[in-house]
């Protein structure tokens, strides 16, 4: 396994991997890495010659009175991680490799960006946006893969792609899950153990309202909602930021017409957690539609 710090030697090992015509597969990162972020390497590997995994907590997507600084960054587990899976190189940058002095450039995502999560995180998705861009440019991948939790990231990545052209197949995997239904996430490790308890009130929320769509049949998307909030409001370390049921292009539904995907962020203490489910009779992947 190789170890890689900069644009360089990335493009190199990339151009080496196309002249052999071995096709790359890109797992994009910010480290702290769980069964989720191991889910897609290992998706990866399976339909790739080789696989590279970047490992960046990229400042651009955090706000300023988010958590960049407190993020979790285990560099050297990963690594090992990464490794265990028989992973072909990681990619490593530091900051000033990805913005060097003068760097201005900008991606603008549009209104996409400022809905659901980009609505408390403003300027969010457009950090992201042009990070993924970089990444996309440095690695040449020809698939890269993203978790199904982050809904929304995979909807923009796949807007970004189309938008600008990039020459890659988004692939967009299922969530995993805890036992009990808690999303893994990186974020997971802020919350002390009465906060870990509370959090499966996500799961229980969207299962509810996964319920009262495929079982009861109900087509009211604010009565349903309101139903998912009422739950969450019995949890009492829970504040909701939102509860939405959307369409494949993040469109607000307001009678259900399959498939949709409900997708919510809460805040669990001071933790904010974002999860979905979606809803899809035929089992399509709503993600690539
Ligand atoms: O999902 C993430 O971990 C990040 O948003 C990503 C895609 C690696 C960009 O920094």
């Amino acid at each position: 396994m190789e170890i890689i710090g900069t644009i360089k030697d990335m493009h190199d090992l990339s151009r080496a991997l196309m002249s052999q015509d071995k096709t790359i597969g890109f797992v994009p990162t910010m480290g702290a890495l769980h069964d989720g972020h191991l889910s897609l390497v290992r998706r990866s590997k399976a339909e790739n010659d080789a696989t590279v995994v970047s490992i960046f907590v990229n400042p651009t997507q955090f706000g300023p009175n988010e958590d960049f600084l407190r993020y979790p960054r285990e560099v050297e587990k990963d690594v090992d991680k990464l490794s265990a899976q028989g992973v072909d190189t990681i990619f490593i940058p530091v900051e000033r490799e990805m913005y060097p002095e003068g760097f201005s450039a900008s991606i603008n995502i549009g209104k996409i960006g400022e809905i659901l999560c980009g609505a408390s995180r403003p300027g969010h998705f457009n950090g992201v946006a042009a990070v993924v861009a970089k990444l996309f440019n440095i690695v040449m991948p020809d698939r890269a893969y993203f978790g199904q939790k982050d809904f929304q990231q995979t909807v923009i990545i796949n807007k970004l792609v189309k938008d600008l052209n990039f020459s890659v197949d988004i692939v967009v995997c299922p969530t995993i899950r805890e036992s009990d239904g808690l999303a893994m996430s990186s974020r997971n490790s802020y919350l002390n153990s009465g906060e870990r308890k509370a959090a499966v009130i996500l799961f229980k929320a969207l299962k509810l309202g996964e319920e009262l769509i495929v079982s009861d049949g109900i087509v009211n998307a604010v009565l349903i909602k309101e139903e998912m909030r009422k739950l969450i409001h019995s949890e009492p370390l829970a504040a909701i930021d939102y509860v939405e049921i959307v369409t494949a292009n993040l469109k607000e539904v307001e009678k259900i017409k399959l498939p949709v995907a409900i997708c919510l962020a809460v805040k669990i203490g001071k933790t904010r957690l974002i999860d979905n489910l979606i809803i899809d009779p035929n089992n399509a992947d709503i993600c690539s539609l």
